[in-house]
């Protein structure tokens, strides 16, 4: 695909080729992530940041990247603080906030809302999650910590095997990447839910369709056996109609260091997009799990500064000037010691 000025809003969009490309670049992007390097590439552009959906990681990962690469952030969090409350539409917020940015990064609960958005921006759009129905970069930056996980292991994407874990129903997240493993080949996947959670059929008939096989299971231990990945994630409980509801599947598949030890691999890989439950009641993944070298979850977090920093490189057209405007670190870099 083209990247430069496109919206980047469903991973339906992309092909193998292009996923090549955003990793390649996400490579290049690592001296500045790490501040090897400062550059000033992006100087003068601005990032809108609209996130109507409570979110840590995606809206900092995203202003982040855009500051490492020379830009300015300005950042609507809420709808309380936004005109939306007001009654203004999301297209003439579209209108408005695309004269003001040279980009928009958008969290919205809606489903097909950064879509609507985009339809009215002059600017590209990104989409940081729109209800339960997709977070692209959430997945990209999955996948790439998976293939460097693999890589470390003389492995690569290709015959992968995970096990997706926990509210796949709502879990936009998996949605995401369940639809970008489908551009590989010999992927096994195992869904494990309850079956009211279960992954949604056209996404499973879609992978199966492109060659993917999907296992699915109700069950931890023997599901998390034969996997090189065990990807967990969170009951969506702003999905459901009440926490009650929500309470019902919360706490269902708990993976700690004593069932990690007795059902997976030696060295299997763990993975979560993040927030990981911690409240005693869901304790998803346990924190006796973080010592174990194999919980990639923070990995995770810094490779999507990479991932992200590629996109916005590669949509704004920057790639080939990122080290031009470069220099070096003048602060004292603790990352380095
Ligand atoms: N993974 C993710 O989307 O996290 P946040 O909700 O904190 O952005």
């Amino acid at each position: 695909m083209n990247f430069t000025g496109a919206h980047i809003l469903s991973i339906s969009q992309f092909q193998r080729q292009d996923v090549d490309q955003i990793f390649s670049v996400a490579d290049r992007m690592e001296p500045y992530a790490l501040r090897k390097r400062v550059t000033r590439v992006l100087e003068g552009a601005i990032l809108g940041n609209m996130f109507f959906e409570a979110s840590t990681r995606t809206r900092v990962s995203f202003g982040s990247a855009f500051n490492l690469l020379g830009g300015e952030v300005r950042e609507t969090a809420g709808f309380e603080s936004s005109a939306l409350v007001k009654g203004e539409s999301l297209q003439d917020t579209a209108r408005v906030l695309s004269g003001f940015s040279d980009v928009i990064c958008m969290r919205h609960p809606q489903e097909g809302s950064v879509a609507d958005f985009a339809a009215a921006s002059r600017v590209p759009v990104m989409n940081g999650g729109d209800g339960a129905n997709e977070h692209p970069t959430q997945a990209l930056l999955d996948l790439y910590t998976i293939a460097r996980e693999l890589k470390a292991k003389g492995r690569n994407i290709d015959g992968l095997r995970i096990a997706m874990i926990g509210d796949l129903r709502h879990g936009r997240t998996v949605h995401s990447l369940g639809k970008l493993l489908s551009l590989y080949d010999n992927v096994q996947v195992t869904l494990v839910s309850p079956k009211e959670l279960a992954l949604p059929e056209a996404i499973v008939e879609n992978m199966r369709s492109a060659g993917v096989e999907v296992s699915i299971s109700d069950e931890l231990n023997n599901s998390i056996a034969n996997v090189d990945i065990v990807y967990s994630t969170r009951i969506q409980e702003e999905r459901f109609t009440s926490k009650e509801e929500a309470d019902l599947y919360r706490g269902k598949f708990r993976l700690n260091q004593a069932i990690y030890t007795q059902y997976c691999e030696p060295n299997t890989v763990i993975m979560h997009p993040l927030p990981r439950d911690s409240r005693s009641d869901a304790n998803e993944l346990d924190s006796d799990l973080d010592n174990n070298p194999n919980l990639a979850i923070f990995r995770q977090t810094d490779n999507g500064l990479l991932v992200r920093m590629a996109l916005f490189a590669l949509v704004l057209d920057v790639v080939d000037k990122v080290d031009e405007y470069s220099h070096e670190v003048r602060w004292y870099n603790s990352r380095q010691n």
